[in-house]
């Protein structure tokens, strides 16, 4: 068996990188579709639902997958700064890149809506992180307007670059299943990753010589992949939005978006356009889900099935249960879950939601107390 070095010399043959030997790598890609047991059984649902944790990728959210195509890239073109707004994640993966490449990050962030472990990684790694008195959407149009006047990267997921890394999420689904599922659940902020997801699968159930039957239009009828199919079809995509940052499912965009799950607290997605491509051709759907619900499934997941995640990417989850519950994500179907981001990234949400530790005299005695109660 040969060493995995990470997603660039993996799946070499279907990136634009002129030599992968050169890869800015983490070792990202590659993480566990986790099947769940006691999520369905509670749903009474007679289906499988699998989780695709990107919580395990190397800090912690699907952002490095994008992100070590999009800074070799930028390091092969000769660029030595990138510049990023982020709700957290981002931040955290751009600074950990750019440290293994000896390049500069600066991140532009939101003042105080930034969990606590993606702001510590940002300031770890080194970045210059600039926070804003305003929103991520007043920082998206800042850095929009820094790239074009100063020699540095733009690293955001309109960069091309990282939806290129990001599909291979989709590979690893199909590969790991044998099949693409029924359905694939995404939470969506700026509609990059399900953007990303679908190309992934639409280049793998490119066929025979032929687009598959809805049109792809990513490819434009000029796909390299033609005839590469591994699978003949493709999943409906299920995006979702927490209530209060939902302009998709509203068709509108929101001025003062707001959420618990800071990640996808978003007013404007950059990929809207493409968002409702991926809804049409897939013949999936969007939909809003509450915070109360977000924080439900986190804590569901965490609590029944053992998997941590952080709360916009439980929005997946918490959309999944209501679809299921409604009737809309029919018996017997296989639906993947997106698992965006590590639980550990937000302690603070997790803490405030959870039953607080006991706290006892250090003797035996106090301690069986406690127990004795469960017992
Ligand atoms: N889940 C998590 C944990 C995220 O951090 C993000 C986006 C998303 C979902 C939504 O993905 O934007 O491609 O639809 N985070 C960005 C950031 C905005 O700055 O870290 P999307």
């Amino acid at each position: 068996a040969t060493r995995y070095t990470g997603l660039i010399q993996h799946y070499a043959d279907r990136l634009p990188i002129d030599d992968p030997a050169d890869a800015i790598s983490l070792g990202e890609g590659r993480t566990p579709c986790i099947r769940t047991y006691n999520l369905p059984r509670r749903l009474g649902f007679e289906g499988e639902i699998y989780l695709k944790f990107e919580g395990l990728n190397p800090t912690g959210s699907f952002k490095d997958r994008g992100m070590t195509v999009a800074v070799t890239k930028a390091f092969e073109e000769g660029s030595r700064a990138v510049v990023c707004a982020s709700t957290g994640n981002t931040s955290a993966s751009a600074a950990a890149y750019a440290a293994r490449a000896g390049m500069t990050a600066f991140v532009i962030i939101p003042e105080g809506k930034i969990a606590l472990g993606k702001l510590s990684q940002a300031m770890m790694h080194g970045a210059k992180v600039i926070q804003i008195r305003g929103n991520f959407d007043d920082a998206m149009e800042i850095v929009r307007e820094l790239a074009e006047d100063y020699p540095i990267t733009l690293v955001n997921s309109i960069n091309p670059y990282r939806l290129q890394g990001q599909k291979t999420a989709a590979f690893e689904v199909v590969e790991e299943l044998g099949r693409a599922p029924d359905y694939h659940a995404l939470p969506v902020g700026n509609a990059g990753n399900i953007t990303a997801y679908w190309l992934g699968y639409s280049e793998y159930a490119c066929n025979k010589g032929e687009r598959p039957t809805e049109a792809c239009t990513f490819c434009g009828g000029d796909c390299p992949y033609l005839g590469t199919a591994k699978v003949d079809s493709r999943p409906k995509m299920l995006g979702f939005q927490a209530a209060g940052s939902a302009p998709i499912i509203e068709g509108h965009r929101v001025d003062d978006p707001d959420t618990v799950a800071t990640a996808i607290r978003i007013g404007n997605p950059a990929s809207w356009e493409s968002a409702l491509r991926v809804q049409e051709e897939s013949g999936g759907w969007f939909d809003a889900v509450s915070d109360a619900d977000i924080l439900e499934a986190q804590k569901l997941l965490a609590s029944s099935d053992g998997v941590f995640c952080e709360p916009a990417s439980a929005a997946s989850v918490a959309g999944v249960v209501a679809e299921i519950q409604e009737g809309r994500i029919p018996q017997g179907s296989t639906v993947v879950c997106t698992l965006t981001g590590h639980g550990l990234k937000d302690p603070d949400t997790a803490i405030a939601q959870s039953d607080q530790p006991y706290t006892v005299d250090a003797t035996e005695a106090a301690v069986e107390g406690v127990i004795k109660e469960f017992i």
